[in-house]
């Protein structure tokens, strides 16, 4: 709690800033430890982010993007100063549109920066040339256009896009830009499977965070908040505080991406209703993976299929485990529309490399140990340094260390990784994470090897990155950066 949530929160008796339709039926509201009545739970429809149609231009599937401030309703009869994407013209006030695009697409995605400062927007989980990924050397000045030029070359998942600008990603996520990227191919095509977006392929984009008295997104994180990561007392999926859904009785696919800036979720449905991982990051699991539970860190994405075939007229709250927050309550009340489907026993085929002692060992270390220095390697991301050069189709072994009693996550750029060991073994890496990945936690002081190899884009000049991504690791220095040479 800050300080001047405190002078808000006693100035202004709870429920004043109860405005109409806020709290409906009378009900006590509660008030989050900035001043602001929480609204009450699942009475909200969970809202859908729209979908861009691209245009077809010179062969390349073409989407413009018009980045800007917006006004968002989280509080009924309040606007909070947010800052989002859309077509030009689109009145979407929170997030960024769905880019849907297939394997082997010529794609051109035009980011106007229209936030009146300068940003960039990196293609999170993409398999890109390295000047076309966005990071934080893309940087697109205020009112200027960058273009993310490139082919389509990865097997169906569920990738997102966001800022990436050095020291200012976490603020730039924080106020609303972060989108996803929906890859299909031919195998997504004939597995049998919920497709209808929206309906029975519903994308889940959970964030939790602080707002003022007034009802403003407050990104002030402490030093202590920074080493710790900033987390937020309201949660909300796809800009919606505490939702509701109505889906059908039949099995319905969740696309989740935790994009929260630092706290970890450990999804359950309060029924303790099983449920079946069938994608990591960056493609399917060969095979379902039935669970209960679902832990997922920073950026880290999970498709799940839930059965709610003989659930009709029942529901169920996703909850997180570890905060004991009620995050959206699903109504299986909705008549049937979409096509039933029938979980394939088989998802994909992956390709994991084959590696042995003898394999390129390449080591990370993530410490703050003493310093109070969020570092990798013992240095901090500096923006003129190249920390690693990693040769072109060459098979390596990963490994990261986390030497703080805190978890920490780790993701790369430029290309998925096969999670190999945990600690030592493994048999501690869990069915759902032996799928491609881009980002995977680490818990305090423990380790993981994962294997990786660079695949068709070398590029002598432009880095691509490794981080934490805890926003206000990344953000304190927790970074750094890798060329891939061509040898
Ligand atoms: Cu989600 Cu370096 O990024
Ligand atoms: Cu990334
Ligand atoms: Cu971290």
């Amino acid at each position: 709690m800050k300080r001047r949530d405190f002078l808000i929160a006693s100035l202004v008796a709870p429920g004043a800033f109860l405005l109409k339709g806020c709290g409906g039926g009378g009900g006590i509201n509660m008030v989050s430890s900035s001043g602001i009545s929480v609204p009450t739970k699942f009475i909200k429809q969970l809202l859908i982010p729209s979908e861009i149609n691209p245009e077809i231009i010179n062969n390349k599937k073409t989407f413009d993007l018009d980045i800007r401030p917006g006004q968002h309703t989280f509080f009924d009869g309040m606007l909070t100063d947010t800052y989002c994407a859309d077509v030009t013209g689109g009145n979407n006030q929170y997030l960024a549109p769905t880019l849907r695009m297939r394997n082997g697409d010529d794609v051109q995605i035009n980011y106007t920066n229209n936030l009146g400062e300068e940003t960039t927007m990196h293609g999170h989980g993409m398999h890109v040339p390295a000047d076309m990924d966005g990071g934080p050397h893309q940087k697109i000045a205020a009112g200027d256009t960058w273009k993310a030029i490139y082919t389509v070359k990865q097997k169906s998942c569920t990738n997102w896009y966001h800022p990436h600008l050095m020291g200012a990603t976490a603020q730039h996520i924080y106020k609303g830009l972060a989108g996803l990227i929906i890859i299909e191919d031919s195998e997504s095509d004939t597995l049998n499977l919920p497709k209808t977006y929206g309906v029975d392929d519903i994308p889940l984009i959970i964030q939790d965070r602080v707002f003022d008295g007034s009802g403003q997104l407050d990104y002030s994180p402490s030093t202590m908040e920074i080493m710790h990561g900033y987390k937020g007392d309201m949660f909300m999926i796809n800009g919606v505080i505490t939702p509701f859904v109505s889906v059908e009785a039949k099995q319905i696919r969740f696309r989740i991406l935790n994009a929260s800036n630092s706290r970890i979720y450990n999804f359950v449905l309060d029924t303790g209703k099983t449920f079946t991982q069938i994608a990591t990051d960056n493609a399917f699991l060969e095979n379902g993976v039935s669970l209960t539970s679902l832990r997922l860190s920073p950026s880290e994405r999970a498709e799940i299929v839930v059965d709610f075939t003989s659930n009709a007229d029942q529901s169920f709250i996703l909850k997180d485990l570890d905060s004991g927050a009620e995050l959206m309550k699903i109504n299986v009340d909705k008549p049937l529309v979409t096509t039933i489907t029938t979980m394939p026993s088989v998802l994909t085929a992956l390709t994991k490399f084959s590696y042995d002692s003898n394999t390129p060992t390449r080591s990370f270390v993530l410490d703050g140990a003493g310093s109070g220095l969020l570092q990798i390697n013992g240095t901090s991301m500096d923006m003129t340094v190249i920390d690693e050069r990693v040769p072109l189709n060459q098979v390596e072994v990963w490994e990261v260390k986390n030497n703080m009693p805190m978890a920490h996550n780790f993701h790369i750029h430029a290309t998925h990784f096969w999670v190999i060991e945990r600690d030592g073994s493994s048999a501690n890496v869990p069915s759902n994470e032996q799928g491609y990945k881009d980002v995977v936690r680490i818990d305090g002081d423990k380790s993981l090897k994962f294997v990786v190899k660079m695949v068709d884009y070398a590029d002598s000049v432009n880095p691509y990155m490794f981080h934490c991504h805890i926003l206000e690791h990344e953000d304190a220095g927790m970074m750094g950066q890798f060329i891939v040479e061509q040898v």
